[in-house]
């Protein structure tokens, strides 16, 4: 059972490699900025840096065709306009690499029910569709089979996610007993514990995220100058009027948070620096660094977009990349799995 596999089909470097993925579904906002994608800009030059749009992790809920298409070009933008660069970084469509619907099928295999239903996101989801597809539940199959075509060492995601990666590490480690020890890297999941929470305006208690379901608390790329400036001047804080340290309500908190995180500024400096400040004072100093922020990102977005075929250009060449190293995982699977190799 412990066969060696050929060295040749295991290309392997030294510099350690990242793996994330954002789902292209409707608006990128801050909270993605501030959790994903501001990291992935630092880390691509010192990384060997993979990063996906997951399509196919989209459609596990309703998706209007057209709009996924819209969604993916305009993610796409955005982590281009952000400072991701195809020079230092791998960027792709999962749905262009079919190795990762390939890896799903031979991982749903060694995956218990159990197992995934056990996964908190999935008893979440769930409880808010009409009616839950298979997809749904298999989808953090599907990401395991993403982190493991790349060889990836890092996962960098948020804390809800951490347990979609524990289960990777697990499914690798059985296949890898199963066959041997060379099938999957192991990878370790990489949670930023600082200022990678951005709070919803509207409600500080839930996290910043698309799916909310009032709008104004949650601030979107795609928003003017003007939308951010009123969602954050209406963020909720409390019944006083100005910056007591003693006493920090969650609203002021996240808007310190904001500062901080858009400013490479401590929150611990910023809740100094904001003291005695009145609420609207604050409100008006966060609004000008989030415009500052997202004006230039949304007008090198939409220059981008108005350019579908460069784009076109940069998901081919992407894919073509990361395909290379998934068609060389999918190689050592196919054989310890017993597939035979289709004749030349
Ligand atoms: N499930 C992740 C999220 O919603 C997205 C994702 C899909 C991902 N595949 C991945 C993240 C692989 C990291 C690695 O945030």
């Amino acid at each position: 059972m412990n066969q060696k596999l050929d060295p040749a089909v295991k290309p392997r470097d030294d510099k350690e490699k990242i793996f994330s993925a954002i789902q292209p579904t409707s608006g990128l906002h801050l909270g993605n900025y501030v959790g994903a994608l501001k990291n992935w800009v630092a880390e691509q030059k010192r990384y060997s840096c993979t990063f996906g749009i997951v399509d196919l992790h989209a459609i596990t809920v309703p998706q209007d065709p057209k709009e996924l298409k819209a969604n993916v070009y305009k993610a796409l933008a955005y982590y281009i306009a952000a400072g991701l660069d195809t020079e230092h970084c791998t960027l792709f469509l999962q749905s262009q690499v079919p190795q990762h619907t390939e890896l799903t099928w031979v991982l749903n295999c060694f995956t218990y029910f159990g197992e995934l239903g056990r996964m908190t996101q999935f008893k979440d989801k769930s409880k808010r569709q009409e009616s839950v597809s298979v997809g749904l539940y298999d989808y953090p199959v599907l990401m395991a089979a993403d982190i493991l075509l790349h060889d990836t060492n890092l996962v960098p995601v948020g804390d809800d996610q951490k347990q979609h990666v524990e289960l990777t590490r697990d499914l690798a480690e059985r296949v890898n007993r199963r066959f041997g020890n060379d099938v999957f890297v192991i990878p370790q999941p990489a949670i930023k514990t600082t200022g990678a929470r951005i709070m919803d305006l509207q409600d500080p208690a839930i996290k910043m995220s698309k799916s909310a379901t009032n709008p104004s608390g949650v601030l979107f790329f795609d928003d003017s100058d003007k939308q951010l400036t009123k969602k954050i001047n209406s963020a909720v804080t409390d019944s006083q009027t100005s910056v007591n340290p003693d006493n920090i309500s969650p609203g002021i908190r996240n808007l310190a948070e904001i500062y901080a995180s858009l400013s490479d500024i401590s929150p611990q400096a910023v809740l100094e620096h904001f003291t005695g400040k009145m609420y609207g004072v604050v409100k008006k100093e966060v609004g000008e660094l989030v415009t500052a922020i997202l004006r230039p990102l949304r007008n090198e977005a939409n220059r981008l977009l108005s350019d579908q075929s460069s784009l076109d250009l940069v998901l081919k060449n992407g894919a073509d990349k990361a395909q290379q190293v998934a068609e060389a995982t999918m190689k050592r699977v196919r054989e310890s799995v017993g597939f035979l190799p289709r004749s030349k």
